[in-house]
């Protein structure tokens, strides 16, 4: 296996993903690294920025064969981000890229933990790459790691590792948090690697989730799989096994308010927000921003635009929707058909509904940078978030982070895992296009000061909660329960 030599033993924090916020100078072909998009990094960047410690994940480089990959990890691959985190970067096979990456993780995993049954695909050539990439990250951690260090591992991605990581014989903390939903026992039970990756998840000392749900489906599943005793402990549920204890616990993942509140209040900003309004005249201005992805329900809401339109023709003309779709895994068919889908029904809405000087939807498919969303965000008076399954769903965060001016509307799926956090959000059900169409028409005719309030309200749990206060939490409780009960 592949040999690390840049060992740098007692670093006291060691994060490992699948994918880190930038991809290495090295990797993206020229001196800039490329930032990658995704609510792990945006949320994990801030906190490691703030606790200090050392970042390894995937750095882009995609090399041809193993061999590659070991002569590619014994060279130089730390880098500094402009935020002082240290990064680790670790290349992966073009055939891992196929079969772990594209295959595995986000044409099964993805899929099964999303509860989208019928788009899973299961292939055993798949599991084997993953299970691979997992014991590479494992070495490349290990290789860093003292007896003091905690190891933080994130993902889907990556749940092999913990069991991995004691297989090699590290002994200190492990925390683990899984950023997306984790199903109903009945779904899960269909992988038939289950054994493998809940025993993955059981060597952690602490796993965390980001809803009470999430973690009651796991709770369960272990419980049905595995010989257990359950131990609620506090806000912490003890899964007690042959091989020791496991924690599992909540806690909801915040954003960098600060640095959201700040753009919003930076004059070029707002100067840029006033020339999205001006652009749009009189028009009121839905907004939604979304990684490609058929979790997100872009396809419902187009037709809840439809349905709004046809619900209240006195808009027509009158409201603009921006819908800013991020490229993203279009290496997986299912996404590149979801791309076609989106194109497709975005001309034929324009096409049936367009009039003159107006079409109802602007669409933009790249990422917008962090100052031109905020922009975005004040711009809009209503923003649109309607998966139809999402872990958390930062984007509804960001939005109300940005209002500092007190203003706007959020229309929110109940199946985002943030929706019981913002109480003066419009909940809808992003399936029942009528009752979405319904709430955004509710959005637009609301009063001043009932916006104002429901903005108030979603202002102070968004504020109560950072990503920094989240590490805090995913780092504190489970590991001072796992060093009580040992
Ligand atoms: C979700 C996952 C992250 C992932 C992100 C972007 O937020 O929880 O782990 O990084 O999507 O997806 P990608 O496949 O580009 O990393």
């Amino acid at each position: 296996m592949s040999s690390v030599q840049h060992a740098k033993p007692g670093e006291p924090l060691i994060v490992v993903s699948n994918r880190l916020p930038y991809n290495l100078p090295s990797a993206s072909g020229s001196g800039t690294p490329r930032r990658n998009v995704g609510g792990l990094v945006n949320a994990v960047e801030p906190a490691l920025a703030a606790r200090g410690g050392l970042w390894v994940g995937w750095d882009g480089s995609v090399l041809p064969n193993l061999a590659a990959v070991d002569a590619s990890l014994a060279g130089p691959r730390r880098w500094v981000s402009p935020e002082g985190v240290e990064f680790l970067g670790a290349p992966l096979t073009e055939r891992e890229l196929a079969r772990y990456y594209h295959g595995f993780c986000n044409a099964a995993l993805w899929p099964l933990f999303h509860d989208f049954i019928g788009k899973v695909r299961y292939l055993p050539e798949e599991y084997a790459l993953y299970e691979r990439v997992n014991r590479r990250m494992a070495e490349v951690v290990l290789a860093q790691a003292g007896p003091a260090s905690r190891i933080w591992v994130h993902d889907f991605h990556l749940m092999r590792v913990p069991a991995i990581l004691r297989e090699l014989g590290f002994r200190g903390l492990i925390n683990f948090f899984l950023h997306i939903p984790f199903p109903p026992g009945e779904i899960f039970r269909t992988l038939p690697w289950r054994d493998q990756l809940l025993s993955g998840l059981l060597a952690a000392d602490g796993v965390a989730f980001h809803h009470e749900r999430y973690r009651e489906n796991f709770v369960r599943t272990a419980q049905g799989l595995v010989p257990l005793d359950v131990v609620p402990l506090g806000k912490q549920i003890g899964l007690v096994g042959s091989t020791g204890t496991s924690w599992a616990s909540v806690s909801p993942i915040g954003i960098d308010v600060e640095d959201f509140e700040r753009l919003a209040g930076d004059p070029a900003v707002i100067a840029r927000s006033r020339r999205i309004r001006s652009a749009h005249g009189e028009r009121r201005l839905l907004f939604a921003a979304d990684r490609l992805d058929y979790t997100k329900g872009i396809r419902k809401r187009f037709h809840a635009l439809e349905r709004l339109f046809d619900l209240r023709p006195d808009l027509v003309g009158r409201a603009d929707f921006v819908t800013v779709v991020v490229p993203s895994r279009h290496q997986v068919e299912e996404y590149r058909s979801l791309k076609r889908d989106v194109d497709r029904e975005v001309g034929r809405i324009n096409g049936e509904r367009g009039e003159d000087g107006w079409l109802p939807i602007h669409y933009r498919y790249r990422a917008l940078d962090r100052r031109e969303l905020v922009a975005h965000y004040l711009a809009a008076d209503v923003a649109l978030v309607t998966p139809l399954r999402d872990g958390m769903n930062l984007v509804a965060s960001e939005f109300v982070a940005s209002r500092v001016d007190g203003d706007g509307a959020l229309v929110l799926s109940e199946f985002a895992g943030v929706s019981d956090r913002l109480p003066g959000a419009m909940l809808v059900n992003p399936y029942d296009v009528d009752g979405v169409a319904a709430a955004i028409a509710h959005a637009l005719d609301m009063s001043e000061s009932e916006r104002r309030g429901r903005m108030a309200q979603m202002r102070r749990r968004v504020r109560a909660l950072t990503a920094v206060s989240w590490a805090d939490d995913c780092l504190s409780s489970p590991g001072a329960c796992a060093e009580g009960a040992a």
